[in-house]
């Protein structure tokens, strides 16, 4: 079990052994996921976009006991460490099965899901995969401004009123965007 590096308790230097399999997240980034898993708790951790393995394989390490799903259509990109993890789904994203899969993994946590939108297309992820989330849950979305448009994040605003940006501008000062659903009216 790899010592906590995120927490103020932590210290703050991302040790090698998290370095073994890259990732697109910059350290900050990964920062920012491991205190927003500490800070509610999140039971699942689904990612639409696995690349080599990193971020996936970091999660798995880091948050036992966390459930971490991650999906790729392209095996060739995956490390050998995270070949075979039942876990690291072979599918396109954008199949209406992977859509199916998905809502059935969200259905069955048993406390919040983060569902990271991270592949080639991700707003139509968002608009894909927002439908799918229950009151507690969090959909981040990256790469702001190119692909986590601010146009995304204007609609949002505008017409998703049951989600709430999770630290707006620091997020976006850290080219992604994160909201929260939560219950209209509550
Ligand atoms: C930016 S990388 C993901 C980075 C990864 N999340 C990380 O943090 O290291 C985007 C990935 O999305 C995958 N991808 C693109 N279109 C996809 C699709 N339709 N279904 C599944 N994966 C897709 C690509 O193969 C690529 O590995």
């Amino acid at each position: 079990m790899i010592e906590k590096y995120w927490s103020s308790g932590g210290s703050q230097v991302i040790p090698d052994e998290l370095r073994t399999i890259p990732t697109a997240q910059f350290d900050e980034q990964r920062f920012m996921f491991h205190r927003l898993i500490e800070r509610f708790q999140i039971a699942t951790f689904i990612e639409l976009g696995t690349f080599k393995g990193g971020l996936a394989y970091e999660m798995i390490l880091t948050h036992p006991e966390m459930k971490v799903h991650s999906f790729d259509h392209d095996v060739a990109q995956l490390h050998p460490l995270v070949r075979g993890i039942p876990e690291i789904y072979i599918r396109d994203v954008f199949h209406k099965d992977t859509v199916a899969f998905v809502s059935s993994i969200i259905n069955a946590s048993d406390g919040p899901v983060l569902l990271f939108c991270d592949n080639g297309n991700k707003v139509k992820e968002f608009y894909l995969y927002y439908p799918l989330l229950r009151v507690g849950d969090f959909i981040q979305v990256h790469d702001y401004p190119v692909e986590a448009t601010p146009e995304l994040v204007k609609d949002v605003s505008e017409h998703y009123l049951d989600l709430e940006p999770i630290d707006l501008n620091y997020y976006l000062a850290n080219y992604t965007v994160c909201w929260k659903k939560v219950a209209l009216g509550a």
